[in-house]
């Protein structure tokens, strides 16, 4: 079997196109645009490269954009300044501080600090448990692409064995959460799944996920899961970004799972660029929340 590779990029491109329309529609509504600031803290080459591309995936869709950035010495206090400066800034709709942050400062206390309402990563407690309570405000990013991507794919995550390997906050816990759900971004099928999280600490790995119907790989481990790990005709989204070299790799060993899956996502072009489809969606919904309310 050769599988079916899902073009993430596509996908993202069409909604990408849906989003400037309805961005359009905003600002004739309400004679403004909506707003993202990134702060981005320290100089981490892959970090000013993602946060880049945030920004010109916004100005392509017409929302603004601004990159506040800061020196890697800089203080938890004074980045917790400057981010009741943005929250209580009516022209800013939308908030992310790019991560990783530099080692002495506090991540939780910064990424609790962000006005819920501007969340647009959804990492707050807030917004996780409206999540978990099947109420989002927003969804995560990276995991709400994998199930539109799944979605506009026709592919129904409803009555199937879904395996997530990786327990993440940012990525295997949320999806664990969406997959279960009684009804996803679209619709039932695109929930109601039974589904098992696998993670560093699972013994006989391969065991599991080969009873998936639907794989979910996010463990950060380049070439991790390989053909002998997935049943045959299997669907597996490969969430993982590896540097080897100047090369990006995904979680999953594309050569050989490729031939035994029946559709695969390649990294590049598969996940990733879904990610920032849903930042510009979560943008424009906090914006139209902030400016209806
Ligand atoms: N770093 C890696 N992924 C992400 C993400 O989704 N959001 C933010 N803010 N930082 C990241």
């Amino acid at each position: 079997m050769t599988a079916r590779i899902l073009d993430g990029k596509a996908i993202a491109n069409n909604i990408r196109e849906e989003i400037a329309v309805r961005v359009s529609a905003f600002r004739e509504r309400f004679s403004t645009s909506p707003k993202l600031v990134a702060v981005l803290v320290g100089d981490d080459p892959a970090s000013q490269v993602y946060v880049r591309n945030k920004e010109i995936a916004c100005q392509k869709a017409g929302i603004q954009s601004d990159i506040h950035r800061l020196s890697g010495a800089t203080t938890t206090e004074e980045l917790l300044a400057v981010l009741d400066e943005l929250n209580a800034d009516p022209k800013v709709h939308g908030i992310l501080v790019q991560l990783p942050l530099p080692d002495p400062i506090d991540t939780r206390l910064v990424l609790d600090r962000i006005d819920p309402r501007k969340d647009v990563d959804a990492f707050s407690p807030e917004n996780v448990g409206l999540m978990l309570q099947g109420r989002p405000r927003f969804l995560p990013c990276t995991p709400h692409g994998v199930m539109q991507l799944l979605n506009r794919c026709k592919i129904a995550v409803q009555g199937k064995q879904v395996v997530v390997v990786g327990r993440s906050d940012i990525v295997g816990k949320p999806l664990v959460c969406l997959c279960m759900q009684k009804s996803g971004p679209g619709g039932p099928s695109n929930a109601n799944a039974t589904v098992t999280c696998c993670h560093s600490q699972t013994p006989d790995l391969g065991e599991i996920t080969r009873r998936a119907d639907i794989l979910l790989v996010a463990i950060g481990k380049p070439n991790w899961i390989n053909a002998s790990m997935v049943k045959p005709g299997a669907v597996v989204i490969d969430i993982g970004i590896n540097r080897i070299a100047d090369r990006l790799v995904g979680d999953v060993d594309f050569d050989s799972v490729s031939q035994v899956a029946s559709a695969i996502t390649p990294v590049p072009g598969g996940v990733g660029p879904l990610t920032i489809a849903m930042l510009l969606e979560n943008t424009l919904r906090a914006a139209e929340e902030q400016l209806s309310s």
